[in-house]
């Protein structure tokens, strides 16, 4: 009977193993820097606006928020599409992105995260100033936090896996990345 330690040993993950494991250099990028990265600044810092001016609007009274929400909601949705358009682009073009469950789980967080933004766009349209209190607030407090959830997960695959940069290999970690080790 083998010893514990030699069928430890022989135990492999197939996908740590897979020959396009380690490629995980950005695709769709300018110079090297990942165009995903400098879009979604964009829907992050428009979703964190529009929740901010829905409460400025609970707070004064004043009509100027809730035309200003409706503008930030709107301009983040849409950037939110074309952050989301060159994520998909990398998802499905680089390998080592695409073997990666956690890309994946990455890529289902943020459809629903668009779709919810489309919401709180979408429900303002017709009627800025009547949709914020309550649906409107609510929806941004739920954007609000869906993408701090998925902007933190799209850190955990830059940061932990090396996800988009030169390659997973060459990293600081010697070949083996934080988030492999997990
Ligand atoms: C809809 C589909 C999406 C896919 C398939 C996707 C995919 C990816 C991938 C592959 C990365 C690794 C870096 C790279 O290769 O560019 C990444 C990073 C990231 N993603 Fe997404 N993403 C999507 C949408 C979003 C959205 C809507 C947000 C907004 C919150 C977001 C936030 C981030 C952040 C903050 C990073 C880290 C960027 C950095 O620090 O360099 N992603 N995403």
């Amino acid at each position: 009977m083998p010893s514990p330690r030699r069928s430890r040993r022989r135990l492999s993950d197939p996908i740590h193993e897979h020959r396009s494991f380690h490629r995980t250099e950005s695709k769709i990028a300018v110079a090297g820097h990942p165009i995903h990265a400098m879009l979604v600044t964009f829907p992050i810092a428009l979703c964190a606006s529009t929740l901010g001016a829905d409460a400025l609007y609970w707070w004064t009274g004043d009509p100027f928020w809730p035309r200003a929400a409706l503008w930030a909601a709107g301009v983040g949705f849409l950037m939110g599409i074309l952050a989301g358009l060159a994520g998909t682009a990398e998802l499905l073009l680089v390998p080592g992105i695409r073997i990666r469950a956690a890309s994946w789980t990455h890529f289902i967080l943020a459809v629903m995260l668009l779709s919810v933004l489309g919401l709180n766009w979408g429900l303002r349209l017709s009627d800025p100033v009547a949709a914020v209190l309550p649906w409107g607030i609510l929806t941004s407090l739920l954007a609000a936090g869906m993408t701090a959830m998925t902007g933190w997960h799209g850190g955990k695959l830059v940061f932990d896996y090396g996800l988009g940069t030169q390659t997973a290999a060459g990293s600081a970690h010697g070949g083996e990345t934080r988030g492999d080790r997990n």
